[in-house]
């Protein structure tokens, strides 16, 4: 039986994206199925869902339990969604996110700003399972981006997000190996 990976975004979808293409590059088409699943009924990645031939639902915050609950996905990806999920939601099921910095350095929703501003010379990308509290789950893989002198914020949010792509894929990729690995076993 193919492995359920959901992908829960509010915004552009750009990481969606990376996964989806680097998935469907490496032939595991018939391996794995992805949902897209978004709480912005007009969000951008909707759009990149379609063009990638990736079902899509429009799934409200307060609905979000249920559709879980009910839906029984083997992992879930959150790609700049942009809610707190509670425990109850938590509890059901493998959920990782990727943030822009590298944690635990400038948790919060301007991380590249924050980062910039701040005047380090090495920020980067986390990627962590999700747990209550923000930011603040066991950290699974980090990739560096140096900040160079004279670099401007939008170059620097420009390297971030090629660094998300490159990296995010990949993790999505081990997790998804372990859980063919773990049916394998069972078997
Ligand atoms: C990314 O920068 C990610 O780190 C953060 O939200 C942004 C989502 O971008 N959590 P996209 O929707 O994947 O383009």
């Amino acid at each position: 039986m193919k492995k359920q990976i959901a992908v829960l975004g509010s915004g552009s979808g750009s990481n969606f994206e990376a996964v989806i293409q680097y998935f469907f590059d490496k032939g595991y088409n018939d391996l794995v199925e992805f949902s897209c699943i978004t709480d912005k009924e007009n969000a951008y990645i909707r759009n990149r869902a379609k063009k990638l031939g990736v079902k899509s639902d429009y799934v409200p915050f307060k609905e979000t339990y249920n559709y879980l609950r009910n839906a029984n996905f083997d992992l879930i990806v959150l790609a700049g969604y942009m809610r707190i999920l509670p425990v109850e939601v938590l509890n059901i099921g493998t959920f990782i996110n990727i943030h822009p910095s590298l944690l635990p350095s400038f948790k919060g929703m301007t991380a590249i700003k924050d980062a910039y501003n701040y005047g380090v010379k090495i920020t980067g990308v986390t990627v962590h399972y999700v747990v209550e509290e923000v930011d603040a789950g066991e950290i699974i893989a980090q990739s560096p981006v140096f900040i160079e002198p004279k670099m401007s914020f939008e170059e620097l949010e420009q390297k971030i997000h090629q660094a998300e792509h490159a990296l995010y894929p990949k993790v999505v990729e081990q997790l998804f190996e372990n859980l063919l690995k773990n049916t394998c076993s069972i078997i």
